[in-house]
């Protein structure tokens, strides 16, 4: 059964063009309730754990780099149906991709440097939750 969250971060080229304010608007527009969020960085450490799925993969590298070089923000979102939705919202992790009004089709740079993340399962949105932030910061 689907759960009712799922976990986004704006990263570090979002948070670098000052998208933090519009991507906000356009997820609460779309109906989802923020109950955590944080500015923070991750370390390289982090980046390689959360992206550890990828590890074998040619882009890896340049994907660590990337997602420590700045601040992004961390939130956990909740909507009916939060991770498929929100899936739907982000659009295909490809901007070129992307279906017109996604928020990488307006706010991504490319494939490497996407605006957002959104968890692909309940099971994963409940792990990367816990990734970034205590019981406690979630509301
Ligand atoms: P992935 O989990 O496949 O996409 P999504 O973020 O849509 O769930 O990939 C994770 C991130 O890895 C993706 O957001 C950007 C980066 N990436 C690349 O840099 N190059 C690639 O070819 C792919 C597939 C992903």
């Amino acid at each position: 059964m689907a759960t009712n969250r799922t976990f986004t971060m704006l990263k570090p080229d979002a948070v670098e063009k000052g998208h933090i304010g519009a991507i906000l608007e356009k997820i609460s527009a779309s109906g989802f309730k923020i109950v955590a969020m944080k500015l923070t960085q991750m370390t390289t450490k982090d980046a390689q754990t959360f992206y550890a799925i990828h590890n074998e993969r040619p882009f890896f590298a340049d994907l660590v780099e990337y997602m420590t070089r700045g601040p992004i923000v961390a939130a956990v979102l909740e909507k009916d149906n939060a991770v498929e939705d929100f899936r739907t919202l982000i659009g295909a992790t490809n901007p070129a991709d992307a279906a017109d009004g996604t928020i990488r089709k307006l706010f991504a740079v490319s494939i490497s440097e996407n605006a957002v993340h959104g968890s692909d399962s309940d099971e994963n949105a409940v792990i990367e939750s816990a990734f970034h932030f205590s019981g406690r910061e979630m509301f």
